[in-house]
């Protein structure tokens, strides 16, 4: 395809100082292939910057959400230029987690347009549940995801899409290959509308039970340019594995 792999680890709300630390231990060697970053718990963002001087801009940095505000009385929030201030590449927003929590697309769409206005790469998640792949609407609710998250941006160079579907996260069951390019290639025709050509050049992340013996299956798929990996995430040598993959 011509695009760089991309693999990002999200570690959820899971990992201590010295767990990260050690992780990155196991991490060490050859320089990965593709683009590699981690995204932690806001409190360990700063620490795990400084253990990732170590790899040398070979895995960056990522956060997991931000408000959309500039700053102010945000109790509990984080800003996007406080994000910067870390070397964060990268920001997650409208991940399913957050969405079953209450987040709106409304809000992912604010988000979003904030992360591209401070220079941070915003990981734009889409996806459908269960229940809607089994009333045959995953491209729909999926396109619908898309058009609101980027309503209103004008240039998507800077923009990463991940698609998981709810019913794969932490389940160990995995969209199939074919499963998982079916809806990339809805999302890169989407894209492709609103965008034109650039959109050939948006890293499109498959996530949802991404490990190590999937991952290569995955990565031959025409529009699957990366991963956006959970639980496998934490242990090195499948992340690593992952990694290889792409
Ligand atoms: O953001 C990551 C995804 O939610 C996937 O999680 O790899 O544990 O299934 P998982």
């Amino acid at each position: 395809s011509g695009r760089r792999g991309l693999v990002i680890g999200n570690w959820k709300m899971n990992m201590s100082i010295e767990e990260a630390a050690l992780l990155f231990e196991g991490m060490k060697g050859e320089a990965p292939a593709c683009d590699v970053a981690v995204c932690p718990p806001f409190p360990l963002l700063y620490p795990v910057k400084v253990m990732l001087a170590q790899f040398q801009d070979q895995i960056v940095l990522g956060a997991q959400n931000m408000h959309w505000a500039d700053q102010g009385a945000h109790t509990g929030e984080v800003s996007a230029s406080m994000l910067k201030e870390l070397d964060c590449r990268y920001v997650i927003l409208g991940h399913s987690e957050r969405r079953q929590a209450g987040e709106t697309d409304e809000e992912v769409n604010l988000k979003v347009k904030q992360a591209l206005s401070e220079g941070l790469q915003p990981v734009l998640c889409v996806g459908e549940t269960k229940e809607e792949r089994e009333q045959g609407r995953s491209g729909e609710v999926v396109i619908s995801q898309l058009h609101a998250g980027l309503d209103g941006v004008e240039n998507v160079n800077s923009v990463v899409v991940a698609y998981e579907p709810v019913w794969a996260i932490g389940t160990g069951l995995a969209a199939t290959p074919e499963q998982a390019q079916d809806v990339h290639r809805t999302i890169r025709q989407t894209l492709t509308n609103q965008f034109g050509d650039a959109a050939a050049r948006v890293p499109l992340l498959y996530g949802g039970s991404v490990k190590a013996d999937n991952a290569l299956s995955l990565a031959v798929m025409d529009d699957i340019d990366g991963a956006l990996v959970g639980g496998a995430s934490l242990i090195a040598v499948e992340f690593k594995g992952v990694i290889d993959g792409f």
